[in-house]
């Protein structure tokens, strides 16, 4: 599928790096310049996931629906809308089984998007970045027991390289950056478990997301939209569970909040776009790269000074990604290798 003569999966991993880069200089942003009470991150994550579930919804309605229609005929609202109806009930009613599958990346992702606020509360946004991106061979790991996948000797070594690359970046003794004028107390052992935690969740929610996406017939907008309703009820639950975003569930709200409610939200359809046209492995290097991009962004707002290890670590993560994409003969790299899930068949945006 092509996109301005590029392919949409290269459109969609670029698209990738600069929402994960932005995602994360935004959020460290706001809690720097907060000047009145901090907002409640439980009621972010809810805002988010409502978010993402309309644009899904739409989307279903606009792309799904509408390419539901005979080739060139004019655009029928009446007609669409019912169609839009009828897919909504076949494909989650009907067989409420395969729907619920969603639930389990559903609560994992809401366990993680809870916990990475925790995490850039307590780590600088790069060393954020770095510990997210562990999660690089976890995903390819279970991208092989879960999916089938082979890898190449040549892959692995490019992950790995990934890894080192990231170490590298990681081991930046120098980095004092000047990111919080907030004068908030930070602990770095939170942070880093949870950040931890936060790379385990999102490995396994997002192969099983793949195996969902890849082996089943509902198009990618509408697991979408699945995934955002489970995601959407559990961060409900974990407002009512917060007495003080119960009672001030707009407190902090600045402009810079909606503007990551936002980043967040497009940010799920991107992803569910890359998961669809490429794969996992391929997304963590995109959002590894969003590491190099966060740098050259912390320079600029925060005063971030790159040292040598960071430099050099920045470019090993460029290496092991053109390593890996170099052109690979072995077999079995096919992205559709799965074991079957729900219903088979084609599925369409
Ligand atoms: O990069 P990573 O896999 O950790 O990102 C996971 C994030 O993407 C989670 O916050 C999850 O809610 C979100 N996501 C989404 N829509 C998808 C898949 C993931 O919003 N289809």
């Amino acid at each position: 599928m092509k996109m301005c003569g590029l392919s949409l999966r290269i459109v969609a991993l670029a698209a990738l790096t600069l929402q994960t880069t932005s995602a994360v200089i935004l959020t460290r942003y706001s809690k720097i310049i907060s000047a009145g009470p901090p907002y409640y991150s439980t009621t972010l994550v809810l805002m988010a996931e409502l978010a993402k579930f309309v644009l899904s919804l739409f989307l279903v309605f606009v792309v799904d629906a509408r390419a539901a229609q005979p080739d060139g005929a004019r655009f029928d609202f009446g007609e669409t809308f019912r169609t839009w109806k009828d897919n909504i009930v076949a494909e989650n009613f009907v067989n409420p089984r395969d729907t619920l599958h969603l639930a389990i990346p559903a609560a994992l992702y809401t366990l993680q998007n809870n916990l990475i606020y925790v995490a850039l509360n307590n780590l600088e946004a790069t060393t954020f970045q770095v510990g997210y991106q562990m999660k690089i061979i976890t995903t390819a790991v279970l991208s092989v027991l879960m999916l089938n996948r082979r890898l190449s000797a040549k892959k692995w070594v490019a992950l790995l390289l990934l890894t080192v690359g990231i170490i590298g970046t990681q081991v930046d003794s120098s980095s004092k950056v000047q990111l919080d004028k907030s004068n908030h107390q930070q602990s770095f052992p939170v942070g880093i478990v949870s950040v931890l935690t936060c790379g385990c969740c999102s490995a396994f929610a997002g192969v099983y997301f793949e195996k969902i996406l890849k082996g089943s017939n509902p198009s990618v907008w509408m697991r979408n939209t699945q995934l955002a309703f489970f995601s959407g009820v559990i961060a409900l639950v974990g407002v009512l569970g917060d007495e003080g975003a119960r009672a001030n569930f707009f407190q902090g709200y600045s402009w810079i909040v909606w503007a990551i409610v936002a980043v967040q939200a497009v940010g799920g359809l991107i992803i569910a776009v890359v998961v669809k046209y490429a794969d996992n492995i391929l997304k963590g290097f995109a959002t590894a790269l969003s590491i190099l991009l966060c740098g050259a962004a912390s320079a600029v707002l925060f005063g971030f000074q790159p040292s040598t290890t960071f430099a050099v670590g920045s470019m090993v993560v460029m290496g092991a990604t053109m390593l890996y994409s170099a052109p690979d003969t072995s077999p079995g790299n096919s992205p559709n290798t799965l074991l079957p899930l729900g219903r088979k068949g084609s599925s369409h945006v």
